[in-house]
């Protein structure tokens, strides 16, 4: 990463008008991006950088576009074309808006930790599919889609500040002693930012996210493992000495490298943060802006009240409609009225969870629809945890729901069934035109499948999943998870019939899901699974050798 260009550019919303390029930089500068031709004839967009614990960043709009363009583009920082690099074997990085309707081909996937491409680490972590996939497009290659996808979504994981690489671990121990807490997991907005320049800095991922457009929603190890599972874990990490950082670092770096790009011009016109930092450039005399402090209360008062925050978002897909759900950070863990979703979150995906589109794709980091043992399994647990035979099985709960990660959409089975019903409402065109099919979109799990509510009228609901991009299970859980699929179902359903759980697939309605087709990797390092061809939304296989 030498020159002026630490990280970036990275392609993230863009539209038929508009597209953010998102850059870090070594210093303060002015950030430009220049097109090689447009037909308007403006060419270049400038953006000032904004510091924040010493780094420095921009997001460049690039507006006033003509949509269905495709063009070459370069950055500048100050005078100086820093991208693309000289002398690199790359093809230049393009920016091409969309038409603003007609198909969408999208990428997704989740998981990615950032470990050497090499053969220790392919054994050991598989091979990275996202970077396999760049080399293979680099190469003129189109990958397994057969086209070049228009989107790349990633749905959680994209970085891990819990289970850190030696790279990371070495960063760490040049600042602070790592036997004390919280040893070799990230501490603070320094780290983060340095576990991001591992993650995205790599040569030929760093072309990708290039010129592919990326929108991206956290899971929980991009602040750490079981993110507000319950009360009691958010207790827990309440009472170290270290969570308070940890958790302003999280959400306050997430908001940089990955938020703000997620947002569409007049979204991010009205995010309160990027306001501030409006609000204050235009005092500052074309002086970088430090924003570390207005970062740093924004991250612990959204964390402290997430309904004063919302980080869902939605986003055109042609005809179609993405709605990304954050499925961590706007949980209601009060006990006994536990929800996925918080009152303003659930009035707002109520509100977004609409027809009138070719397709409706819902992203949540967790998968809606997990094999239907499993869901009741995790329904069960729920009641466990709230008490249904009294305090020891509380406790006893607490213990397996941290333990065994029963924290999905089953075991917050009230906002289950709410999204469900509305979902079904979509299906049956209750909410508009009905759209062709409503389908999920998630990751997490660590392996990928295809499933579909068994329906006799309305629209197909079905669930992607596709996980992990680099990260794959152990041999032995893979066999494990594989035959609990098994196992999981009548136990999970006498479970939760001993429970009294009000669950869906006790009304006969075919939810949660009659049966799940799980697709397992081919290789350890592989992953994916493809759906037909002709759907807005396809995950793509990664290839099972490493290239470059
Ligand atoms: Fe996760």
């Amino acid at each position: 990463m030498a020159g002026p260009l630490r990280l970036g550019p990275v392609l993230r919303h863009v539209d038929d008008r508009s597209a953010a390029v998102w850059v870090e930089t070594d210093r303060a500068a002015t950030v430009t991006v220049r097109l090689e031709d447009h037909p308007t004839g403006r060419t270049e967009w400038h953006r000032p950088t904004f510091a924040v614990h010493d780094h420095h960043y921009a997001l460049v709009e690039v507006t006033d576009l003509t949509p269905g363009w495709r063009t070459a583009y370069q950055v500048l920082v100050d005078e100086e074309v820093c991208w693309p690099e000289p002398g690199t074997p790359f093809p230049p990085s393009t920016l091409s808006t969309t038409t603003g309707d007609g198909a969408v081909r999208m990428a997704f996937g989740s998981c990615r930790t950032s470990v050497p491409h090499d053969a220790l680490h392919h054994l050991t972590h598989g091979v990275d599919a996202l970077r396999t996939f760049a080399l293979e497009v680099a190469d003129g290659g189109t990958g397994p889609m057969g086209r070049r996808p228009d989107l790349l979504l990633l749905l959680g994981d994209q970085v891990y500040a819990d289970s850190t690489s030696a790279a990371m671990r070495e960063f760490i121990a040049s600042r602070r002693d790592l036997d004390e807490e919280p040893g070799p997991e990230l501490a603070d907005f320094e780290e983060y930012a340095h576990l991001y320049g591992l993650a995205w800095g790599e040569p030929a991922l760093r072309w990708l996210l290039s010129w592919l457009p990326s929108l991206m929603i956290f899971d929980d190890h991009d602040v750490r493992d079981d993110w507000n599972t319950s009360a009691e874990w958010r207790e827990q990490m309440e009472a170290t000495s270290w969570w308070h950082g940890r958790i302003v670092a999280a959400l306050g770096s997430y908001w940089v490298y990955q938020h703000l790009g997620n947002l569409s011009p007049g979204s991010r016109a009205r995010d309160p943060l990027w306001q501030e930092l409006l609000r204050r450039e235009r005092d500052a005399d074309g002086r970088e802006v430090d924003l570390t402090a207005a970062v740093d209360a924004f991250a612990g008062e959204v964390d402290a009240d997430p309904t004063t925050y919302r980080w869902s978002y939605t986003h055109p897909l042609g005809g179609s409609h993405l709605v990304v759900l954050d499925s961590r950070a706007a949980r209601d863990l009060t006990p006994g009225s536990r929800s996925m979703l918080d009152g303003p979150e659930m009035a707002w995906a109520d509100e977004q969870l609409t027809g009138g589109h070719d397709h409706l794709v819902v992203a949540t980091s967790l998968p809606f629809l997990l094999p239907r043992g499993l869901h009741h399994l995790e329904s069960w647990n729920e009641a466990l945890v709230d008490g249904r035979w009294g305090r020891w099985s509380a406790v006893v709960g607490e213990r397996l729901r941290q333990g065994l990660d029963l924290e999905h959409w089953g075991a917050f089975s009230e906002s289950f069934d709410r999204v469900a019903a509305m979902v079904d409402e979509v299906a049956d065109g209750r909410r508009g035109q009905a759209p062709s099919s409503v389908v999920f979109l998630s990751g997490d799990v660590h392996h990928s499948y295809v499933t579909e509510v068994e329906r006799t009228t309305g629209s197909r609901i079905l669930q992607l999943v596709c996980s992990p991009i680099r990260n794959p299970l152990p041999r032995a859980m893979r066999a494990l998870v594989s035959g609990m699929s098994h196992v999981a179902r009548p136990l999970g359903r006498l479970l939760a019939a001993s429970a009294k759980c009000p669950t869906r697939g006790g009304r006969g309605t075919g939810w949660p899901v009659p049966g799940s087709t799980t697709t397992w990797p081919c290789s350890r390092s592989t992953t994916g699974t493809c759906v037909r061809p002709g759907w807005p939304a396809a995950c793509w296989a990664g290839r099972t050798t490493a290239r470059g």
